[in-house]
């Protein structure tokens, strides 16, 4: 081990290590450009995340300190002239052209060890604390990656979403361009977000459409998406009830206003996609519909009617994805202190439609004098 090392290997075991960045390529041609490690809390205890950062994209890796001081000869010896290495004691600048003779400056500490909740947030898929380009360029973190406190509940919603993919991507085709369309996509922060995990972090081949009603968002979108060298990554203006995209595997939709979820819920089965991950919101449709003499209470009060008709109309659209031959579980979204809109439809194709569950479907809106739109079975 020498002397670089030493002091690493040092760092960790007093746990004053609050970043090291290794920088200065050997060669220029090579791809990586850079690596950031910093100290993250974990299950298992605490570990050290390490980032490559590529020209487009950046992987991560959670290491323990002698996988990491194993990474970090290796890297000086091989890639890197330079290493800046923050602790709470010191920050010490290494330069090692010749990686047996470093040079080492110590210079008094510039940062402080961020708090524990600071270190817990970096269980997210996108951590705060680590410049993300989508997420800076939305106004969601600030340059130096931290996420601005108004935008929070944005950002956890987001890492909730990208948790959920990673559950489904055993049911989403490996061998082919993955196609995923967000209905009602709105500022996109969720389509960005897909693209940014599935394409950038884990190299997926995908392509992705955001539809939105808004032509100004639309257009903000597609601008974004541009400046972030996002190349598979549309967004069109078009009603969800009227598009005429032909295939998807993977349909998506936050907040798609009322019967526009189930228009998306439609086009995902007309097109057979592998996974649905659907959050509903405002669904309107059911609440001057409803009648039933028994459960007259339940409807006599505006606030149980809608919170009802709402549950009702979810209801129906799980009983219909499972009749289509899709396993849906309805689980929790965000936490109910977010948003009271937080009811997530889990679909995954298994093919196997079920007509007792059709059966179901039409016997309980009659029972409830009840019409709803994905009961029509078509988009118009
Ligand atoms: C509440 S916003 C949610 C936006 C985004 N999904 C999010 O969660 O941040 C609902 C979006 O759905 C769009 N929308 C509603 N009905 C639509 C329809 N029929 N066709 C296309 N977009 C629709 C609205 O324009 C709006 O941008």
């Amino acid at each position: 081990m020498n002397s670089m090392t030493d002091l690493l290997r040092r760092c960790l075991d007093e746990g004053s290590l609050i970043s090291l960045v290794l920088g200065s390529k050997r060669k220029k041609s090579q791809p990586l450009n850079k690596v950031t490690v910093r100290p993250v809390s974990l299950r298992e205890g605490m570990m050290y995340q390490a980032e490559y950062s590529y020209e487009k994209k950046a992987l991560h890796e959670n290491l323990d300190p002698d996988e990491l001081c194993r990474l970090f000869e290796e890297m000086m010896r091989l890639y890197f002239k330079q290493a800046n290495l923050f602790t709470t004691q010191a920050d010490y600048q290494i330069l090692a052209s010749h990686p047996d003779r470093p040079r080492i400056q110590k210079k008094s500490p510039t940062k402080k060890m961020p708090s524990l909740s600071h270190n817990k947030a970096k269980h997210y898929l996108i951590p705060d604390g680590i410049p993300c380009p989508f997420l800076v360029r939305l106004g969601v973190m600030n340059q130096q990656g931290q996420v601005l406190k108004k935008h929070y509940g944005k950002f956890r919603q987001i890492n909730r979403f990208l948790e959920i993919t990673a559950d489904v991507l055993d049911h989403l085709p490996g061998d082919r361009t993955l196609k995923i369309v967000d209905f009602g996509c709105g500022k996109a922060y969720l389509t960005f977000a897909l693209y940014h995990f599935l394409k950038i972090q884990l190299g997926r081949d995908i392509q992705i459409t955001g539809l939105d009603l808004k032509e100004d968002v639309v257009n903000f979108c597609n601008q974004v998406a541009m400046e972030l060298g996002y190349e598979s990554l549309h967004f069109e203006v078009g009603d969800i009830a009227m598009y005429e995209g032909t295939s998807a595997d993977m349909v998506v939709t936050l907040h798609a206003c009322d019967t526009a979820t189930d228009f998306a819920l439609l086009h995902a089965h007309s097109w057979q996609a592998s996974v649905i991950l659907s959050v509903p919101c405002c669904q309107h449709e059911l609440f001057p519909q409803l009648q039933n003499e028994l459960h007259a209470p339940l409807l006599s009060q505006g606030i149980l009617r809608e919170r009802f008709s709402a549950i009702l109309t979810d209801t129906f659209r799980m009983l219909k994805l499972e009749s289509w031959g899709y396993d849906v579980s309805m689980i929790e979204f965000t936490s109910l202190e977010h948003t009271a809109k937080n009811i997530m439809i889990r679909a995954v194709y298994s093919g196997r439609p079920n007509p007792q569950k059709e059966e179901q479907c039409r016997r309980l809106a009659d029972y409830w004098h009840a019409d709803p739109a994905i009961l029509r079975e078509r988009v118009t």
